[in-house]
């Protein structure tokens, strides 16, 4: 059954008549630019078509009741601060709620049901997908539409700062609301401005490769990575690594680690590769593309050191096989890489990875082929 469907038919059985609105927003890829969004650099992401549905419907009471179909578990909970749930999942509705009324925005009671497809722990942001999700439905339901799209994205990453224990950057957020059909985006996390590039690349095709070793960025380094990266920008009196040039850095190492050298080292690089990418796609000039993704896979398993055995596997592996390019996608400790892979290898190589994972760690990992589309909207009949 598709997914729309099912979920009409659970809401039914819930909820009874008459149907809600639906509503979906999508996971991201990022092509180049991880752990830069914190640091006030650039990211390049897109929204893909995989997505987090709901269907939603005011209930003239001041309590949301949400049923989630992939987790198989319901949850009721009041719209005030004390209120908050105890299941992580419905935590991030009740921050999406919790954030807009905080902003003078205006949420009364639902009922909801959701589903979704985007791969959980896989780096594709399904967190961002729910959050904007919802972020966007309840704007629309009770606000006429009056959040700015902007504001809708902070409005789900401070639901992660304040309800998820996850100080994460905006872009997957950004990524999901803003996403459009075919193109990825250039995003300057400092201001905001972001440009749409038109994304087809030619005889070549973006494939992911998840290991399906999970991570939860709750209890991973990600917020200690952050931490290391405003010490050093600190330390160099400037508001963020956006600022900091490698000579710079290298010029002056007093007031933090080694350790923190390092992850500096990667930011500032990485920010660069994001802009050479940019212009290499202008250009078409895929080997330049390909080339920048192996150098951020190096620099953020040796230097971020955010990978894993599984995942250099993987990213070493299509080196082996003649892939353009390939790194770890998202914020590591698991999940994918994303692979540029000419056509002519594209089964090839899969069959390969597939076979050799498996030989060496002994499940298979999954395989999607990435296709760019739109991110946050209303579903019409
Ligand atoms: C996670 C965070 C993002 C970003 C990436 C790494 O996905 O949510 O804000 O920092 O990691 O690029």
């Amino acid at each position: 059954m598709e997914m729309k469907d099912k979920i009409a038919t659970v809401f039914a059985e819930k909820f009874g008549k008459p149907a809600g609105t639906f509503y979906a927003s999508a996971g991201r890829i990022n092509l180049i630019g991880e752990h830069t969004d914190y640091n006030e650099g650039y990211v390049f992401p897109g929204a893909i078509d995989k997505v987090i549905m709901a269907e939603i419907r005011p209930n003239g009471t001041d309590k949301v009741r949400v049923f989630s179909i992939d987790i198989d578990e319901y949850a009721e909970f009041g719209l005030e601060e004390k209120d908050a749930p105890s299941q992580s999942w419905a935590r991030y509705i009740f921050g999406i709620c919790r954030e807009i009324i905080k902003r003078g925005g205006t949420v009364k009671g639902f009922d909801t049901v959701f589903a979704g497809n985007v791969p959980l722990g896989a780096g594709l942001s399904s967190s961002a997908a729910l959050e904007s999700c919802f972020a966007f439905g309840l704007n629309d339901m009770f606000n006429d539409n009056k959040i700015d799209k902007f504001e809708l994205a902070k409005i789900g990453q401070s639901t992660e700062h304040n309800y998820c224990g996850v100080n994460c950057g905006i872009m997957d957020q950004f990524a999901s609301v803003f996403g459009k059909k075919d193109h990825l985006i250039r995003l300057d996390c400092r201001d905001l401005s972001y440009e749409y590039f038109p994304f087809a690349p030619k005889g070549h095709k973006l494939v992911l490769i998840d290991s399906r070793v999970k991570h939860e960025l709750k209890d991973s380094p990600y917020n200690k990575r952050r931490e290391s990266c405003e010490r050093v920008a600190k330390a160099l009196g400037v508001k963020s690594l956006r600022d900091v040039s490698l000579a710079e850095l290298n010029a002056a190492r007093i007031g933090f680690s080694d350790e923190d050298y390092r992850r500096a080292k990667y930011v500032i690089e990485e920010k660069d590769r994001v802009l050479t990418v940019c212009a290499a796609l202008e250009r078409g000039d895929y080997d330049e593309v390909g080339k920048m993704m192996y150098e951020t896979h190096e620099g953020l398993s040796k230097d971020y050191e955010v990978s894993c055995e599984e995942l250099d596997f993987l990213a070493n592996l299509a080196k082996e096989c003649g892939v353009t390019g390939s790194r770890i996608m998202g914020g590591g400790f698991g999940g994918c890489t994303i692979n540029l892979v000419p056509d002519s290898l594209h089964d090839g190589f899969i069959a390969t990875a597939k076979e050799k994972f498996n030989a060496k760690y002994g499940h298979e990992p999954m395989v999607y082929d990435v296709i760019i589309s739109d991110g946050a909207r209303r579903l019409e009949d």
